[in-house]
This record gives C-alpha cells, sequence and structure tokens, in this order.
C-alpha cells in the first residue's frame, strides 16, 4: 500500500514507479527508520496523540520489525514498497493494524528521511574513525619496522635527499590524524535531530524537540524547520572528508607502486597481496594499491554529484534529493573497505633495506650537505649552491659519485675544502644533521613515532 493516493483516481503507471521507487537503495535505512519511529512514538504518547497501549503496541511491533531487519537485512527488498518509511509503516500495520496507522502523525517522510540519513552518517562516522585508527596503527608499526632504513626521497620524482622510510610511513600518520579530527569536527556539526520539523513548516504535534532528538543520541534538535528537512549539509562534509582521506591512500598508494616498481625496486609487497600477468609471466603487480587509487576517483565524483544536484534546489524538500544517497553510500562504503584493505595491506609491505641504502645514495643527494658543509667554512650559501652545482657537474662528466671525487680536483672548484669533506658526504651524515622537529633524523623520527603512539592512546 502506498502512503498517499486519496486524491488519485488513477494508479501510478509501472515505469513511473521504477523511476520513483527509492527502496532498492534506501532499504539500509530501515534500522534507523525503526529507531527514529520507536522514538517519534514516544513523543507521540507524551504529546497524549496516542494512548499509552499504542504506544507499548507500535514499540512492541517496531521491536519485532527491527530483529527481522537485524536477521536479514535485505527484506524489504521482497516488497514493492515505494521507500524504506513506506515499507516500515506497511509492515507495521500488517502486525498491528489500525494502531500502526497513528504512527505518521505529525510527521512528514521530509524530516524522517533527513533523520533516518544523519543516525546513518554518524555511525559511519565512528566507524571511519575506527578504521583511521586501525591504519594509523599499521603504518606506526611500518615505520618502527623500518625507522632507520635508508630510502631515497625525492621532489619533482628526481632523487632529492635520503630520507628513512620511518619518516615517508609518518608522513601518512599526519594526514590520517587529520582526517580523524575531520571526522571528530564533521560528527558535532551532524548532531543536531531535523525530526519535528513535518513537512517543511513544523509539526503541529506538542512535541518536546530537544527531549525526542536526546532520546535519538543527538547532542539537540535542529532549529529551523525549513532548513531541517532540506539540509544535506551533512553528508557533504562526509562525502569531502571521504575524498580527502581517500586521496591521501591514493597519494600513498602512488608512492608504494613506485617504490615496487622495477625502477626503484626499494619496496617489495608479498605475493598474498599482488596479482599476476595473463601473457607475461614474470610480472608482479601491485592491483591492490591500483586500486585504492583508481577508486579515489569514484568517491571525488560522489562529491561533485551531490554538490551539483543541491546547488540549485529551492527551499524545501524537493524530490531531487533523493539522489543523495546511492553516492553517498557507495563513497563511505568505498572509502572504509580501502582504509580497512591499507591496514591489512601494510603488513604485507617490507623495504628492500640494502637496495634502498644504495639508491638513497644515487643521485647526488648528498649535494646539499656538502654545501652546507661550505657554508660552515664561511662560503655564502648562494655562492656554496653554484660551487657545489659545479661539483656535482663534475662528478657527473667523470661519472663518479661526489664521494669519489679526490680531494685535489674538488679543490680547485673551492679550495676551502678540507680531507674532514667526506666524512659528510657519507650517507648517515645528512641523516643525523637532521635532527629538528620534523625531520628524517633518527631522534626525530622516533619523537614523531612516541607523539603519534600517545595521540592513539588517547584517541
Ligand atoms: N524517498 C524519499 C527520499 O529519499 C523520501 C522522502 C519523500 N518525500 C516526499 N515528499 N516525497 O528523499
Amino acid at each position: 500500500m502506498s502512503l498517499w493516493g486519496g486524491r488519485f483516481s488513477q494508479a501510478s503507471a509501472d515505469e513511473f514507479k521504477q523511476f520513483n521507487d527509492s527502496l532498492r537503495f534506501d532499504y539500509v535505512l530501515a534500522p534507523f527508520d525503526i529507531q527514529a519511529s520507536r522514538a517519534w512514538a514516544e513523543a507521540l504518547l507524551s504529546a497524549e496523540l496516542i494512548s499509552s497501549a499504542e504506544q507499548q503496541q507500535l514499540d512492541q511491533a517496531l521491536a519485532e520489525l527491527a530483529q527481522a531487519v537485524t536477521v536479514d537485512p535485505q527484506l524489504p527488498l521482497l516488497s514493492q514498497a515505494e521507500d524504506i518509511h513506506s515499507w516500515v509503516e506497511g509492515e507495521l500495520i500488517k502486525r498491528i493494524g489500525d494502531t500502526a496507522k497513528k504512527l505518521h502523525t505529525g510527521r512528514s517522510r521530509n524530516d524522517l528521511v533527513a533523520t533516518d540519513l544523519r543516525l546513518l552518517c554518524k555511525q559511519f562516522t565512528q566507524q571511519l574513525i575506527r578504521e583511521n585508527l586501525a591504519a594509523v596503527q599499521a603504518l606506526l608499526e611500518f615505520a618502527k619496522r623500518y625507522q632507520t632504513s635508508l630510502l631515497p626521497g625525492y621532489t619533482h620524482l628526481q632523487r632529492a635527499q635520503p630520507i628513512v622510510a620511518g619518516h615517508w610511513a609518518m608522513a601518512y600518520v599526519q594526514m590520517l590524524q587529520r582526517d580523524v579530527s575531520r571526522l571528530r569536527d564533521a560528527g558535532k556539526r551532524m548532531d543536531v535531530c531535523p525530526l519535528g520539523s513535518g513537512a517543511l513548516a513544523g509539526t503541529t504535534a506538542a512535541i518536546d524537540r530537544q527531549a525526542l532528538a536526546h532520546e535519538l543520541g543527538f547532542r539537540q534538535a535542529c532549529e529551523n524547520s525549513l532548513d531541517g528537512v532540506s539540509d544535506r549539509d551533512f553528508a557533504l562534509d562526509l562525502l569531502h572528508i571521504a575524498s580527502t582521506g581517500m586521496m591521501h591512500l591514493s597519494r600513498l598508494a602512488e608512492d608504494v607502486i613506485f617504490y615496487c616498481s622495477g625502477e626503484s625496486g626499494c619496496f617489495a609487497m608479498s605475493d598474498r597481496i599482488s596479482s599476476g600477468s595473463s601473457l607475461m609471466p614474470q610480472k608482479k603487480n601491485p592491483d591492490l594499491f591500483e586500486l585504492l587509487r583508481g577508486k579515489t576517483g569514484r568517491v571525488l565524483g560522489h562529491l561533485q554529484a551531490l554538490f551539483i544536484t543541491l546547488k540549485g534546489l529551492p527551499l524545501a524538500y524537493n524530490k531531487d534529493m533523493q539522489e543523495d544517497k546511492e553516492g553517498l553510500f557507495d563513497a563511505l562504503q568505498t572509502y572504509q573497505h580501502c582504509l580497512a584493505m591499507l591496514t591489512f595491506a601494510l603488513p604485507e609491505l617490507s623495504v628492500n633495506q640494502d637496495h634502498a641504502a644504495q639508491q638513497a645514495l644515487l643521485g647526488y643527494s648528498n649535494a646539499t650537505e656538502l654545501a652546507d658543509y661550505m657554508v660552515a667554512q664561511g662560503i655564502p650559501f648562494r655562492d656554496a649552491h653554484h660551487l657545489t652545482g659545479s661539483l656535482v657537474l663534475l662528478a657527473q662528466q667523470a661519472g663518479v659519485a661526489l664521494e669519489q671525487l679526490d680531494l685535489a680536483a674538488m679543490q680547485q672548484v673551492c679550495p676551502q675544502l678540507q680531507a674532514d669533506v667526506y666524512q659528510v658526504l657519507d650517507s648517515q651524515y645528512g641523516l643525523h644533521k637532521r635532527q629538528a622537529l620534523g625531520g628524517t633524523g633518527p631522534s626525530a623520527v622516533k619523537l614523531a613515532i612516541k607523539h603519534a603512539e600517545d595521540w592513539l592512546h588517547a584517541a
């Protein structure tokens, strides 16, 4: 049975019904619709719009329905109902008859769907925080395992300066910590209850909306009914966070794909998380990380889609808003799944330590150290930069590393250089110099790990 129809003399065309119905995707709102309905029935009792016996009957039937949906979340899909709200009401009517028809007193699907969606988003927000924390834990374990393993660091994808793999992993810890803080922040903003806004103008029922909001676990009731039924900022917030979070995972994935490539060879994946080629027997492909990178596009697309859907809508509810769900659900599930896959994959990833250490020294990545040495001899940095550049050119032309140039040859370019310059050119030297907060030096990385562990324990 449809929730409307009294003023119609013809039934909906099948074509229209199929186009209009949303049950096939909004059925996932069932537990939240039932939760909101139980609270609403209680509010109706307090407003003396239903009797205590009726409220108990409704509550009992709703509890049974909740149980049925827990056992089989796809149960609603067996019906022809228009949407999840129609399904819940229809099921209640089947179970308890006329009393069920009183449940919709003073409410609308407009305030109901906005409430259901917020309840779902609140739950997802907590789950996403937990998944991010687990991923941070996995990154920390990687960082500790490879706390001192040298790795070439890049800018412009040109070898720049040696770093340690632990420092690389801790950069992503920073990003995920920001994502957690964004989720917490959005969680506070979405914690406002629209139920009791009616269709758009507020409800005629004498409802204590603050009590209703608290009953549903919200911080407070929304303060404008037009905004209450039409606000989807909380969905945009989550889509934006999912997009940022996925962008972080995508950049991490890109780094891993590169470090696992034949050209770099600094990282290796276990067989458990890589796949082969149907044609080229030698291949071992980083599919897992490519999928993390690839799924990012989908999530970013859902953010754009909802912005564009909402941008021209007049107040208050418009059916366009039914389009908020599929992309949002897909984005949140994808983000959650990708975080879980990263957590799963990190222990399967290793650093080829000897090879990576050798690679870290190539490409004149100790040139900055040489320039700094000259500065210590009293040469202004700009001149030191130029002189070091000339020495790099000299070494390049001879096909050797800076530390392989002999002192006499170097002194021709820069007479201030002494024999102790070779200490400065050693791979460990530059690393140990970078001890200031946030650097790749051993004590700085150790401190970063300690800070992140403290943060995780407090989370
Ligand atoms: N299925 C609808 C949605 O998701 C529920 C709200 C319907 N409201 C209405 N006035 N037709 O947006």
